[in-house]
């Protein structure tokens, strides 16, 4: 079996709402596709249909090589899916939840107490171990949740935004887990807000938007596709900022994005480093005195504005 994952023309509407407009996806099997968008994007929606949680309107999905409409039972044995909101009981130990689970997978006890002390070494939850999870932190729990949807082995994984929420070293911390387990050769499609977890994680990038693909790739071409860097100014004189636009807009040959209130002036980039030393070069000359000067890769946010503001139109259309 090449894909892990294949869909052809999901939708899915609550009322009025189109929560998916028709997605293709095919996920090869033994890779990560990140399935990047904002609130409200599809990326639940989606989750839940792959895992048979819920029936599309229309189009049909397999997953390891089964159809989620006709054989529920065959794709549900061959799953693993963290949801959004943490499945595990606070009243049990971290250990008595995985054990459990390896009962509900019909492991014996010995193999599920077995299964249990493996996963929870793996995810550096040991010294936890037999505490009520109801006092683990959030990286903790989501750390357990992890554990708990590999108790039954699973061939495809579902993540769904498994970092929000957490804390910066919450974050990394489920980073390196999650690729360890990728390092085992299972399919994991991970949903998520943060381009830079797309980008740490996932092989390969979707781009969700109001339940439409509005990109795929990997990161660097979603990069590409909003002109590389974005430099950013901020002067110490509010009276500079016109000046400051003029400049910036000259040596990037892009329209800036200005913020009075944060004397700001932003603008994206394809000449790297070459742009703040140009930049340095004239604020020198034209006598502007700056407090910071920075480049860096795009948020979410500025692929977003860049990706979707050239298609406003088809997008509105279409609606
Ligand atoms: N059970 C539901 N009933 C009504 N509307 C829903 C339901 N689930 C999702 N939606 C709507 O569908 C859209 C997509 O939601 P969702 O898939 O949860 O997005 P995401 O996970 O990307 O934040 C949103 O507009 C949401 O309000
Ligand atoms: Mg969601």
């Amino acid at each position: 079996m090449n894909n892990a994952v294949e869909a052809q023309g999901l939708v899915k509407r609550y009322g009025s709402t189109t929560a998916l407009g028709g997605i293709d996806l095919e996920v090869p099997t033994g890779t990560v596709i990140g399935v990047l968008g904002p609130n409200g994007a599809g990326k639940t929606t989606a989750v839940r249909i792959l895992t048979t949680l819920t029936d599309p309107d229309e189009g049909h999905a397999t997953v390891a090589g089964f159809d989620v409409g006709t054989h529920g039972h065959e794709v549900r044995r061959r799953i693993g899916l963290a949801a959004q909101d943490a499945t595990v009981d606070p009243l049990l130990t971290g250990r008595e939840n995985l054990v459990m689970l390896g009962e509900l997978h019909q492991l014996r006890r010995r193999d599920a107490v077995a299964r249990a002390a493996e996963l929870l070494d793996a995810f550096s939850l040991g010294d936890a171990a037999d505490r009520r999870t109801s006092g683990y932190s959030g990286g903790m729990r989501r750390r357990l949740d992890l554990a708990a949807t590999l108790v039954g082995r699973p061939e495809v994984l579902f993540l769904d935004e498994p970092t929000t929420g957490l804390d910066p070293r919450g974050r990394s911390e489920l980073w390196t887990v999650i690729d360890t387990l990728v390092g085992t050769g299972t399919t994991v499609m991970l949903t998520t807000q943060y381009l830079e977890e797309a980008e740490r994680l996932a092989d390969d990038i979707i781009l969700i938007d109001h339940g439409r693909i509005i990109a795929r790739g990997d990161a660097r071409k979603l990069k590409r596709q909003v002109g590389g860097d974005q430099v950013s100014v901020v002067v110490v004189e509010p009276a500079h900022l016109a000046e400051a636009t003029r400049i910036i807009a000259s040596i990037t040959g892009s329209e800036p994005n200005v913020d009075a209130g944060a004397r700001s002036v932003t603008a994206p980039t394809t000449l790297g480093v070459e742009t703040l030393v140009l930049a340095a070069k004239e604020f020198t000359e034209a006598q502007i005195a700056v407090d910071d000067m920075s480049l860096r890769q795009p948020t979410l946010d500025e692929v977003f504005l860049t990706l979707t503001g050239s298609t406003a139109d088809d997008a509105e259309e279409s609606k």
